[in-house]
Formats: structure tokens, C-alpha cells, sequence
């Protein structure tokens, strides 16, 4: 019998836990080491989980018993990490966005595909089952031609959240609304819609006006099938709702509420139909009020995900290849916003869309 696969984390903040809980949770994993540049930090989640921790990311990769690194540090500082522990031979799960450039992206994703290992990405929503089961319509004609795809994220994040560390106030770290808490949605858009040709974004801050972010953004986006679609992402909108995702075809219509199947019509009833309309009734929060609030079981199912790849020498469900499509798309609305005007794709990195006041 082979050894579990050894996992560490790299960062011990907010969304660490998550991960310890879920490596803990998954079959063939085991949680080893936690890496934290704040000893405090570093240590009370390592003696949490009975893990060592280490404080610098070099030390911890030279650990042997480590054989995957989750990396859950601020955005901006995924590329170098991820850049790291590849060339330390480790596999590599990467908290969303994996990085702040597309020229980055590729760069990660081209050393971990030469250093031979797993480069997984945790855009977790996509595992949901509720979300599943559309995918799986879709992809059997059930919609028919399929018209709009819409997100409409009311969440809400209070000053505290954003002043809580240096970096979530921080264009350059990718903090607004857009890229932090939209991206799983954006994914989730690209993921059942296919990929997008055209964007139309607008981007304000509504309720927190000692940031200089945008928590508000709201997208037209043209799918390249043809279909259209509304993206409405906020962290403004008090107490926070749970995300509305409606899918709308010649021949059906799906909605999630969260987790929650809300609807689920297609003109040619099939018997699994009554199954899937009670898909999510039992789910938790889905961080619609707080960063923190929502389960781990997602992490889980892709940190599961990762120990099987590597026994059955597969790729992971979610590699990061297939979310760099997200990333194009969210750049696209950056630069829509601060040109004030429509962004066809392909898009290049721009580093001034990033950095400029795109807010209107
Ligand atoms: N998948 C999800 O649902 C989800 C939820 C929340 C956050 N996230 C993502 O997870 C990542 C981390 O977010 P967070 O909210 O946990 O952030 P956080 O600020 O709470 O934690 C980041 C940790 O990284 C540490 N750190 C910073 N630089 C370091 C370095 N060079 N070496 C070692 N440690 C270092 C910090 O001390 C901090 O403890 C982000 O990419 C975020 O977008 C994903």
C-alpha cells in the first residue's frame, strides 16, 4: 500500500481552515505541514490540525513528506509560490484567482506541466451538485439552444472585512468585487455557458467609501454560442443573498439559489427530474454575508480530487488551464469599466485597467 499523499498549506489565514479541514476529510491525504509568514498564525493552526508549521516557504518544500502544496495566500502572491513548488516536484491546488495576469497563468501553468505535477484550481462552486447536474443538461441538448446565462451576487462585506489585512483593500492584489468574490462566479458563467466573445462592464463602489475598490460590477457578456448574459456582482447589498444563477434555453430553464435547485423546467420531463429539483435543499451558506461563511466540502471534493489524479494518473477536474478563460473574462470587464466602453476577446494583461480608478 502506498503512503497518503502529503499535503501542506501555504497560508494560515481566513480560508486555511477550510483546507486543513478538507485534506483531513479526504481519503489518502494527509494534512503534514503549514506554512505561514506569521509565526503566530503558522502555529496555532499547525497545532490545531497536528501539523508542523514552518515559516518560510523554501524550508517547508524541502519537507519529503510533502507531496502537494494548497497555496491560500493573497492574491498576487500565488505566481511565486506556485512557481516554487513546482520546481520542488510538489503537486500544487491554487485558491482562485490563480494569479493577477494571464502572461502569469501561462507561466504556471507551463512549470507545472514541465516539472510533471498536478496544478488544480479551488473554483469549487463547479463541483456543487446542483451545478453538475445543469452541466450535465446542457451538454445533453436538454436546453436547446441556449439564450441567456445570468449571475445576480448580492452579497454583502462589511469595512471591517476590507480593512482587516493590507491586502484586501488593494487593486493591485486583486480585492474588488470583480476578481475576489465574483470570480467563482464568472467561472461558473464560462463553465456552463462556454467561453465569452464580448463584455460590457460597469463598475462603482456603492457602500464603502473609504476603499478605493469597486464593490459593485455589472457585466453584459456575449457568449460565444450566441447567448447572453447579465452578471450583477456586489458586496454592498446588506445582509448578503445567496447567488441566483438562471439558465435559460429554447427548452428549459434551470435556477440555483445557492446550492438550492429553485427551478427546474424542461419542455420534455424526464424521471430523474423530480431528483434533481430536491439537488441542494440540504446545502449551507454560501458566503453570501461573510467571507468565512460557507462549508468545506467543496475544498474537499477537489482535495480528494487531487489524491485520486495522482493514484490514477489522470488530470485533476479542475485544472487551472480551464480557468484562465475566467481570468481573460474579468480582465475584459477591468478594461471595459475604465474605457468605458465594450471589450471584445481575446484580451492582452493590461496593467492599466488594473490600476485605474475604474469606477463610474
Ligand atoms: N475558494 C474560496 O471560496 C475562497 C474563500 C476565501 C478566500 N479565498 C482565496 O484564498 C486566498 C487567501 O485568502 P484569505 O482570505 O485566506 O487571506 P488571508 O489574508 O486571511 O490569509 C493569507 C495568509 O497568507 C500569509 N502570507 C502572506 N504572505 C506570505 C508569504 N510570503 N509566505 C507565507 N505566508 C504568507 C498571511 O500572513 C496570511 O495569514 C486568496 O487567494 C483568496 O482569494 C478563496
Amino acid at each position: 500500500m502506498t503512503r497518503p499523499l502529503g499535503f501542506a498549506i501555504l497560508g494560515a489565514g481566513l480560508v486555511a481552515p477550510f483546507h486543513a479541514r478538507a485534506v483531513r476529510g479526504a481519503k489518502g491525504a494527509r494534512l503534514v505541514a503549514i506554512c505561514d509568514s506569521d509565526r503566530g498564525r503558522a502555529d496555532r493552526l499547525a497545532a490545531e490540525f497536528g501539523a508542523r508549521a514552518y515559516y518560510e516557504l523554501g524550508r517547508m518544500l524541502a519537507d519529503p513528506e510533502i507531496d502537494a502544496v494548497n497555496v491560500a495566500l493573497p492574491n498576487h502572491l500565488h505566481r511565486d509560490a506556485v512557481l516554487q513548488s513546482a520546481a520542488a516536484g510538489k503537486h500544487v491546488l491554487t485558491e482562485k484567482p490563480p494569479a493577477m495576469s494571464l502572461a502569469q497563468v501561462d507561466e504556471m501553468i507551463g512549470a507545472c506541466r514541465q516539472a510533471g505535477v498536478r496544478f488544480g484550481c479551488t473554483v469549487q462552486c463547479r463541483v456543487r451538485r446542483s451545478v453538475q447536474a445543469v452541466r450535465a443538461a446542457l451538454a445533453a441538448g436538454r436546453f436547446g439552444r441556449l439564450l441567456h446565462a445570468d449571475v445576480f451576487m448580492k452579497w454583502y462585506r462589511s469595512e471591517e472585512y476590507y480593512r482587516s489585512d493590507g491586502w484586501r483593500s488593494s487593486r493591485r492584489s486583486g480585492a474588488g468585487v470583480t476578481v475576489q468574490q465574483a470570480f467563482h462566479y464568472v467561472d461558473l458563467l464560462q463553465h456552463l455557458a462556454g467561453p465569452v466573445r464580448s463584455v460590457q462592464a460597469r463598475m462603482t463602489n456603492l457602500a464603502h467609501p473609504a476603499i478605493d475598490l469597486e464593490d459593485t460590477a455589472v457585466a453584459f457578456l456575449d457568449f460565444e454560442c450566441g447567448a447572453r448574459g447579465l452578471l450583477q456582482a456586489s458586496t454592498a447589498l446588506w445582509p448578503g443573498t445567496d447567488v441566483r444563477v438562471e439558465i435559460n434555453g429554447t427548452n428549459g430553464t434551470a435556477i440555483l439559489v445557492g446550492e438550492k435547485v429553485a427551478a427546474w423546467r424542461f419542455r420534455e420531463e424526464l424521471a430523474g427530474d423530480a431528483e434533481a429539483r430536491m439537488l441542494g435543499a440540504d446545502g449551507g451558506p454560501t458566503a453570501a454575508g461573510g467571507a468565512a461563511d460557507f462549508g468545506h466540502e467543496g475544498h474537499q471534493v477537489l482535495v480528494q480530487d487531487l489524491v485520486d489524479s495522482v493514484r490514477e494518473g489522470r488530470e485533476v477536474v479542475i485544472p487551472v488551464a480551464s480557468v484562465r478563460h475566467s481570468l481573460e473574462i474579468v480582465l475584459a470587464m477591468y478594461q471595459s469599466a475604465a474605457r468605458g466602453q465594450a471589450v471584445d476577446l481575446p484580451v492582452e494583461d493590461d496593467e492599466t485597467a488594473w490600476g485605474s480608478q475604474a469606477t463610474r
